[in-house]
């Protein structure tokens, strides 16, 4: 590793040299090995690589964007939850509009930067000490088929370097083993650390769907009232100095709009004609049907109101069960909710007064936007059928995200892409696991009663979860589904992991740390809690 680190220093240097004797200064991107990166045809690297002089931090990076024609939004997350004081916030920016470089269309352009304070004031984390990150970006490489170019600028100690990191598809090229190596084999390439968390090869966005808890929003805007500004950050957020109402920095957008580019851009990469082509002939029929099987990527949802607010608690649809199976509309008495965090110790972190929940109440992962989208997609490229589909997600259903019995059959899907079907059935058949044989079943029958299973449990769900009495039980599941996020093998990535454990603070703890030894599950028939002895 310390070879590696002198080994890209004196890259870096050459790099550098080789610019300036050629005769002309000139902004040179690197790539991780310190080589300078070449060919790239995004805005960025154009925009860049025009330049003398490498725009050194955020602040000059808006300015060159702003002086070339293109225009930055922004939004806004509070890191460490929305009631916290600390100051962690990221702020994630879309560029649009037409320069020089090119049309960058919303969607197109990404970038990320942080904020840090001095005593009281809060100010653009721009530090330039050696490795610290000081901006993330992402863009869409018109001449790579719409793929994304990964890059960031990172401090050296005596100033910053701008690196290119790698594209969509070396992330896909990492992910080759997710859910699928052998127990001697890593689970993650290490081409790019990106594909710790960005696992769809693009843009990502955890609480994807409304109420976006912890961002910035307009209906529930992030408190920032015991800060002041650096004057530089305060311009970037438009902040009015001597205006007293600072909760309102009036350049930042409603978190729905990140969303929105965000959704739009993912179903863009997966429904690529061309990107699909070229990840066809490089995709095993494993790694195609994973989303299937498996997480490929996380979103979280939560109940639609702050939990401050009173009424009850609306649980999100896809704790319970997958949305292509059924849609279970089920409340929970608020004060029930209430007594059983309070029950169990729950404790928000670094909450001041001390909370039991952060600000939405039942925050849970769900299956992701982006392995639903691909689902569909094999859908309509004629790989599977929607009966194919149903069969899978009928086994283990009352466990829609994390389940080992479903995801495990995805190892026995044959590397033969001809006659596949069938050969799969057959390994099906003759695997020992009982969500094997059911899944041989399910294939091979005509009809399916799925869904009809699934709408009976959703009533059973709703009707039980009324009483308070029945409330404790599945609040501990809901801890436990958020603990197998972390344990997942989405999260082993030694680079970055998808719930960002040492940088983001989502959930509330409690004493017990639930034991994925021996899981809770829901009962398929009643929706009781059962297991954990
Ligand atoms: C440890 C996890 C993690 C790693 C590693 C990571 N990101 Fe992200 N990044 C996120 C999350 C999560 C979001 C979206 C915000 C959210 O959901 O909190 C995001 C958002 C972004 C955005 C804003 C656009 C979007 O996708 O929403 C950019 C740009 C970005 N990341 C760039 C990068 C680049 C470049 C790398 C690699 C050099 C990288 N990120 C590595 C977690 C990560």
């Amino acid at each position: 590793m310390r070879l590696f680190h002198i080994l890209r220093k004196e890259l870096l240097v050459l790099a550098l040299l080789l610019s300036v004797s050629h005769g002309f200064a000139k902004c040179v991107i690197v790539t991780s090995p310190g080589e300078p990166a070449l060919g790239n045809g995004d805005v960025l690297f154009k925009l860049l690589t025009s330049q003398t002089k490498c725009p050194a931090n955020v602040f000059a990076l808006h300015t060159l964007l702003t002086a070339k024609g293109y225009d930055i939004k922004k939004s806004l997350v509070s890191n460490r939850g929305f009631h916290s004081r600390s100051d962690s916030f990221s702020l994630f920016e879309w560029v649009i509009g037409s320069g020089p470089a090119g049309v960058s269309q919303p969607g197109d352009f990404f970038l990320g930067h942080f904020t840090a304070s001095d005593e009281q004031t809060l100010i653009a984390d721009q530090n330039t000490d050696q490795e610290s990150l000081m901006i993330e970006l992402e863009l869409k490489d018109p001449s790579k088929n719409g793929a994304y170019n990964f890059y960031e600028l990172r401090g050296t100690g005596e100033g910053s370097q701008w690196f290119y990191r790698g594209d969509s598809f070396d992330i896909y090229a990492d992910l080759k083993l997710l859910h699928r190596n052998a127990p001697d084999e890593e689970i993650f390439g290490s081409r790019l650390r990106c594909s710790g968390c960005h696992l769809s090869g693009g843009p990502i966005l955890k609480e994807l769907a409304a109420p976006h808890n912890d961002w910035w929003t307009k209906l529930r805007p992030i408190d920032l009232t015991g800060w002041t500004f650096e004057k530089a950050l305060g311009e970037m957020l438009s902040l009015n100095a001597d205006d007293a109402s600072k909760r309102l920095p009036s350049a930042v957008s409603d978190a729905e709009e990140l969303a929105q580019l965000v959704t739009a851009s993912s179903n863009q990469l997966i429904h690529s004609p061309q990107i699909n082509a070229k990840r066809t002939t490089s995709l095993t029929l494993a790694e195609r049907l994973r989303p299937l099987f498996c997480p490929m990527e996380l979103n979280l949802e939560s109940s639609s109101r702050p939990v401050d607010d009173g009424g009850d608690i609306d649980i999100p649809s896809g704790f319970f069960v997958d949305p292509r199976l059924a849609t279970a509309s089920v409340s929970m008495p608020r004060q029930a909710y209430l007594d059983a965090l309070t029950q169990l110790g729950s404790q928000f972190p670094e909450s001041n007064p001390v909370r039991p929940d952060g600000d939405h109440a039942w925050v849970t992962p769900v299956k992701s936007h982006y392995d639903q989208e691909a689902v569909t997609e094999l859908v309509q490229q004629g790989l599977i059928s929607n009966h194919f589909v149903r069969a899978v997600l009928a086994v283990d259903f009352t466990n829609p995200v994390f389940s080992n019995a479903r995801c495990q059959l995805l190892r026995l899907v044959p590397s033969e892409t001809a006659d596949w079907q069938s050969q799969f059935r057959l390994a099906l058949a003759k695997s020992s696991s009982p969500s094997g044989a059911q899944l041989a079943a399910g294939l091979s029958q005509p009809g399916d009663q799925s869904q009809a299973k699934a709408k009976a449990f959703s009533e059973a769900c709703k009707a039980r979860y009324l009483k308070a009495d029945e409330a404790k039980a599945l609040v501990t599941l809901l801890f436990q589904r958020r603990a197998e996020a972390f344990a997942s093998d989405i999260s082993k990535n030694e680079l970055g992991q998808i719930l960002e454990p040492s940088f983001r603070v989502i959930f509330p703890k409690i004493e017990q740390v639930p034991n994925l030894a021996r899981p809770l599950s829901l009962d398929p028939d009643s929706c009781a809690v059962v297991g954990g002895e």
